[in-house]
Parts: C-alpha cells; structure tokens; sequence
C-alpha cells in the first residue's frame, strides 16, 4: 500500500485523516493520546481491527505523554479507550491487552513500562497484519477469474492494519492474476464506500464502480454480482455478525437472488462473549451526520432522526467466514 493508516513515528502516533479523504491525504501526528481518543470518535481512524490498533497505541502515548504509570491512570485511560465507540470488539480486545500487559510488569520503572506498552501495541499492529495477509489467502480461493463483487463500507487496508479483510481478499486475487470488478456501496450517511473504498481501490489500480445503496438490488437481479465480501465489527458465538448499517438489506438482497455472501474477518473479531447478535451493542450516530453530513442541509431544521451506525445480520444470510485460519462454514446453505 502507498499510504500508512495508522503507525508509530518518534513515539508519536501517525494517522492518516479518512475524513478528509478523498479531498486530501493529510496525516495527523498526534502526541497527546486524549486527540488518538478524538480521532477515533469523529472516524479519522475508523474500521473495527484499525480502532483497536489506534487505543493501544493511543495507550503506549498516554505513558510517554505524561510520564505517569500508576494503575489508577492507566485504568482510567483505558476506560476513556473503551468508551470510545461501543460495537467493534476490536477495540476492547485491544485495550485489554495493553491492560494486561501493563499488569505483568513493575509499574514504578516508566522506562520498562513504555518500552512494554509500545512494543505490545506494535505486535498488535504486526499480527492484524498478518490475519489480513492470510485471509486474503484464503479468501482468494473462493474468486475466480473474471469475477465482480460487491462490497459495503470499508473493509480495507484503511480499516485495517494491513491490507484489509473484504478488500484484502480482493488484492491478493488480483496479486493471482484473476481479473476482478468491484461495485462499491456508497454506504449512507457517511460514504465510506464512495470516500474510502473506491480511493483505496483506485490507487492500488483495481476496476470499481461507485453504486449508491439502493441499486445493489437491482443490479443483482440482472446477474450483475458474483459475490458480496463485507467486513464486520463483531462476530457473536452464534455467527450474527454486526457490520456497518446497510450490510443486512444486503444480505437480504443476497439471499434473496441466491448470490454467495462472505463475511471476511480475523480472530480479533469474533466475540465468544457475546452469545447472539441482539446482545451486541449498536453505536448511535448524530443527527447532523445525516442531514448535513457534507456541508448542506438535505433535510428540514429539526427533523428527527434515527441513525444507528451499525446492523446486525444473522448467521442464517452467510455463506461462508473468510477468517485468518481458513474458511469457516456460515448458515445459508446454497
Ligand atoms: O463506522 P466505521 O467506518 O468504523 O465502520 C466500519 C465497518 O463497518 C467495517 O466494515 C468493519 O469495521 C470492518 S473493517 C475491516
């Protein structure tokens, strides 16, 4: 990839902006881990494996921010982490291991308490990485030459450390020498389909087309789909998978026209926690976001609305789970 999502530089962390994309490529250097808090928020780092990346590294710079190692504040830093955003496990999976890193080691001796905390984030960063590489692998079998696929949102080497899950796949086809076309949701309201997908897939020199949401249907009805690869934000222990808000009327859709539907993701989102999809907590997003999301308005002052930033979709509407170990059976059996 000719861009870094998120990295490491001068014990200073580096973000790429993906709000300003595609407008502007511009990198955040963030020394104050309260702004990696921020960034998070407002989706200038978003996807569920790149968040997780961002709060451990966001904890390694609180220590080298403010010298401080006592228990209370790490714990405290970690919760702020947490309260972050609430769906992608990623996130909290990510934090808890900082916190349990922090707890193996004296936390009087700054020095070993920094070294520890970057070093832990930078393997968190390596092994998603390395998920990414391997579910590309193995999603790639499931692509054939000539294929067009749909995907929702951003499941790329944006969202990801690496270089991505659902586009993930989408490369190392390509890097095969398979011919793929892609269609890219649009993904209301906040068009990390138009704004991030179609950038990403561009700049690596892959056929996509931008779709708005609701012609997916219409386009597999003319047979327009051989595959739909989504992400997800988490993985409940019965296969309901929450992904962003859209990708459920897609798995509807592709149900409904018998066009194979793939949920690509690594171990780092699958929740043995949560039992079932109606337990996964679903992030609300502002208002303004939808009706005036870009610069004007699109809808009346004081129009009520209702924008969850994620859906659910059961484990029922997946063929199969692109994951890091292989390929894993979903519950549609077509
Ligand atoms: O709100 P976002 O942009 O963070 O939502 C991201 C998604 O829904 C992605 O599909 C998901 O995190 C998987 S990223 C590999």
């Amino acid at each position: 990839m000719n861009f870094s999502t998120i990295r490491r530089e001068n014990n200073k962390v580096i973000i790429l902006a993906q709000t300003r994309l595609p407008s502007e490529e511009k990198y955040l250097e963030l020394d104050d881990y309260r702004d990696v808090i921020e960034a998070i928020k407002c989706l200038d780092v978003r996807g569920a494996p790149a968040i997780g990346i961002a709060a451990a590294y966001g904890m390694a710079l609180a220590v080298e921010q403010t010298g401080r190692t006592e228990a209370e504040f790490i714990n405290e830093v970690a919760n702020c982490f947490k309260d972050s955003r609430p769906t992608a496990v990623n996130l909290f999976r990510a934090v808890d291991r900082m916190l349990s890193r922090f707890r193996q080691l004296p936390n009087n001796d700054e020095p070993a308490v920094l070294e520890a905390l970057w070093s832990e984030a930078e393997a968190i960063h390596e092994e998603d990485r390395r998920m990414c590489r391997q579910i590309g692998i193995h999603g790639a079998e499931l692509i054939n030459d000539g294929d067009t696929i749909l995907t929702h949102c951003n499941a790329g080497a944006l969202a990801t450390g690496g270089t991505g899950t659902a586009l993930g796949v989408i490369y190392t086809a390509v890097e095969q020498g398979k011919r793929v076309r892609v269609y890219a949701d649009e993904t209301r309201p906040l068009l990390q389909g138009a704004r991030l997908t179609v950038w990403e897939l561009m700049r690596a020199g892959i056929e996509v087309t931008l779709i708005c949401d609701n012609t997916a249907g219409m386009l597999m009805k003319e047979g327009g789909i051989d595959h739909v690869i989504v992400g997800a934000d988490r993985i409940a222990r019965n296969g309901d998978f929450a992904n962003k808000i859209g990708t459920y009327s897609i798995a509807v859709l592709a149900g409904y026209h018998k066009v194979p539907f793939y949920v690509a993701a690594p171990a780092s989102t699958f929740d043995d926690q949560t039992d079932s999809g109606e337990q996964i907590v679903i992030e609300e997003r502002s208002a303004e976001e939808v009706v005036e999301g870009f610069g004007d308005r699109t809808a009346p002052a004081e129009t009520k609305v209702y924008s969850p930033a994620f859906d659910v979709t059961p484990f029922e509407l997946v063929n199969c789970f692109i994951t890091d170990k292989g390929i894993k059976p979903g519950g549609r059996k077509d």
